[in-house]
């Protein structure tokens, strides 16, 4: 079977790294790079994390950094969710393999261009990277053949009222993506929330895993943390087994793991606000075609899920 080629943009992140671990351990695909951007924690971390967990993870892919800030936004960050060093505190073993020297950008733009067209995108982070490629190389958009990404939000937000973090990260290079013409299917916020995971279904997914099961527990015992702080600053009781507890990445890393066989979609056309003072980062869907514009994202709307379970499951007890 033809492995699909894929390029994974992230800013990793607990939820970046499970997603990885979905992908990594697929026979679907084939990781060609991982390119690492500013968002979950600084530009520093999230490489090193990705360095790390390539060879943590044993993958045959180059890692390229990318860009330290947004486009024109302040970067914002989120190591309250996943940990100063952007992997809930986990102490992942040093890498030993080198970044490569050019930027993600140019490296994104080689690899595609290897691929004839057939190259696959997920972009788990904000999306300054790709943003960046597009501008670069007007011809970029020929070689992807879809991006599979985690954010936007078709109402409410989580790290804004109205915005969901990755697309609050840098709107401005969230609109040049989905101006871009590449196919898009969007895994948003709503997606996450609605396939969250009680803390007795993370428990008994991460109890397969085998080599990865130290780092899986550190992730879940700093879920527990935070997710304990947020329950007492809301003043709110909390028991983990019951609380849902969001993994956003992995549900991109599904839709393209599903597509075809599992997942469902809907069209729409989608703008991402960069102007508005309390509404920047937001994604608006045009649900009863007011533009008049084509639609330019498949939104999931459903996806199966003992399906996405077994892929995490499966994924987890492959590296051993
Ligand atoms: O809003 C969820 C997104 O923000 C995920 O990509 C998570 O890793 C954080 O970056």
């Amino acid at each position: 079977m033809n492995k699909i080629p894929v390029m994974i943009d992230c800013d990793p992140g607990i939820d970046d790294t499970l997603a990885i671990i979905m992908l990594a351990g697929s026979e679907k695909v084939k990781i060609k790079a991982i390119t690492s951007t500013h968002g979950n924690v600084g530009l520093e971390g999230t490489t090193r994390n990705a360095l790390a967990l390539k060879d943590f993870l044993g993958l045959d892919c180059v890692v390229a950094k990318g860009a330290s800030k947004p486009m024109i936004v302040s970067q914002k960050e989120a190591s309250t969710v996943h940990g100063l060093n952007g992997l809930g505190n986990y102490d992942i073993p040093a890498p030993v393999s080198k970044v490569e020297t050019a930027p993600a950008w140019d490296v994104m733009y080689r690899l595609a261009k290897e691929e004839n067209g057939q190259m696959v995108l997920v972009v788990l982070g904000p999306m300054t990277n790709v943003a960046i490629t597009i501008l670069k190389y007007p011809d970029f958009k020929d070689y992807i053949k879809r991006i599979y990404m985690m954010g936007g939000s078709r109402n409410w937000g989580n790290h804004s009222q109205n915005a969901e973090f990755n697309i609050w990260g840098d709107p401005h290079a969230c609109q040049v993506v989905l101006s871009s013409g590449i196919p898009i299917t969007m895994a948003d916020l709503q997606v996450g929330n609605e396939y969250g995971f009680l803390g007795t279904e993370i428990t008994e997914l991460y109890s397969h895993a085998k080599k990865l099961k130290p780092m899986m527990d550190r992730f879940q015992r700093h879920d527990k943390i935070w997710m304990q702080s947020e329950c007492d600053r809301l003043g709110m009781d909390f028991d983990y087994d019951t609380s849902i507890t969001t993994k956003y990445d992995s549900t991109a890393a599904a839709a393209l793991l599903m597509d075809g066989d599992g997942l469902e979609t809907e069209d729409y056309y989608v703008i991402c606000e960069t102007q508005g003072s309390e509404t920047e980062g937001q994604t608006i869907f045009d649900y009863s075609g007011r533009f008049g514009k084509q639609p330019n994202v498949s939104l999931v709307v459903k996806m199966d899920r003992e399906k996405y379970h077994s892929l995490i499951r499966n994924a987890l007890a492959r590296f051993e």
